[in-house]
């Protein structure tokens, strides 16, 4: 059997996402304190320094994922019974493999839809999936989740992975109804897959956020970066410190950049000269820690029943299993 060539829907082409990106930027910018959307982190650039984050020894959440899948793939598949695997913020689509393998194993996988807002590492991912599983359907789709869910395909017997706790990149509002959403387009049969970052020690979840090579500073300066090249403004990477620190009350590790001294960065595309003081800080991603209880509980406001809960053998990381109910 030959490869298929992946089918691609786009919807946040460079038009949409210019005008997305103003938006966001004018209000986040303007805002008390000043933050930013965590999507615009995925340029290119943005995409491989993550995949480089997945790989340091300090960022443990993607190996323990990874070792939960591991012993967990088959069970996966054949507790779902599914020929269909979405996946949201598919990125590499590397740890899906064992998904997919595991799917496969069983002779029922027909389709995977990978769903990511980085055009580029999704077409790459998509044709060497395509490559890998002949036979069967890529169809992936360019979009943001928190819009464009509905343009996910029907039909079949549907797991929906949402890995790596970017749930946790959720604000806890957004994360509520950013599962209902999911909900509302899944069918009795379907299932979805998430995977969530549990709260432990301050130490190694700082370390996680800023590690000693300093590609996770590299990855949250880029976003300046982003928006110099889209937004025709200023920023001076060298005025700006990475933060991360853990909000023990929140359970949530916060990413900032910090303005190393006053200045005032020219947004020209947006008319705007936003001023920062000296050690001010910006909002650039949280990353929320979870507990059973929270995730079950967020589940079950969502309209979800958890059916499996697997962590790795540290107790670090989580995988559950719901469908709706
Ligand atoms: N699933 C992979 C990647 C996680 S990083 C893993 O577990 O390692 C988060 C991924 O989500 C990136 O690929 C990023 O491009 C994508 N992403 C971030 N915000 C998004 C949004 N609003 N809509 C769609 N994809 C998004
Ligand atoms: N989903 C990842 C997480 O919550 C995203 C991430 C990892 C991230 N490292 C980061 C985002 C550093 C911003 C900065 O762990």
């Amino acid at each position: 059997m030959s490869a298929i060539a992946p089918e691609v829907n786009v919807y946040v082409g460079p038009g949409e996402i210019g005008q997305s990106l103003r938006q966001d930027v004018a209000s986040g910018l303007q805002n008390t304190p000043k933050r930013l959307k965590p999507k615009w982190f995925y340029d290119d650039r943005g995409s491989r320094l993550f995949d480089e984050i997945t790989r340091l020894p300090e960022y443990y959440l993607t190996r323990r994922e990874r070792e939960i899948l591991y012993s967990e793939s088959a069970a996966i598949a054949r507790l779902t019974c599914a020929d269909t695997l979405v996946e949201l913020g598919s990125g590499t689509s590397e740890k899906t493999l064992l998904i997919l393998d595991a799917i496969n194993q069983r002779g029922t996988l027909q389709r995977y839809v990978p769903f990511d807002v980085s055009e580029a590492t999704l077409r790459t991912a998509a044709d060497e999936i395509a490559e890998r599983y002949p036979g069967v359907g890529i169809h992936a789709v360019v979009g943001d989740f928190s819009r464009h869910l509905e343009h996910i395909p029907k039909g079949g017997r549907r797991l929906v992975a949402f890995l790596g706790n970017t749930i946790g990149n959720l604000h806890p509002g957004e994360r509520l109804e950013f599962l209902r959403t999911v909900r509302s387009t899944l069918t009795e049969g379907d299932w979805l897959l998430l995977g969530t970052d549990l709260a432990k020690d301050k130490e190694r979840l700082e370390a996680a956020y800023d590690d000693a090579a300093g590609v996770t500073a590299e990855f949250n300066l880029n976003i300046l970066s982003v928006l110099s090249r889209e937004l025709d403004a200023n920023f001076d990477l060298e005025g700006f410190d990475h933060v991360a620190r853990y909000d023990e009350r929140q359970e949530w590790i916060e990413v900032l950049l910090r303005s190393r001294y006053e200045q005032t960065v020219d947004i020209c595309a947006l008319g705007l000269n936003v001023h920062f003081a000296a050690g001010e800080t910006m909002q650039t991603e949280i990353s929320a820690k979870f507990r059973r209880e929270t995730v079950e509980r967020e589940l079950g406001g969502a309209g979800f029943a958890m059916e499996h809960w697997w962590t790795d053998s540290r107790g670090d990381f989580a995988l559950s299993l719901s469908r709706p109910r």
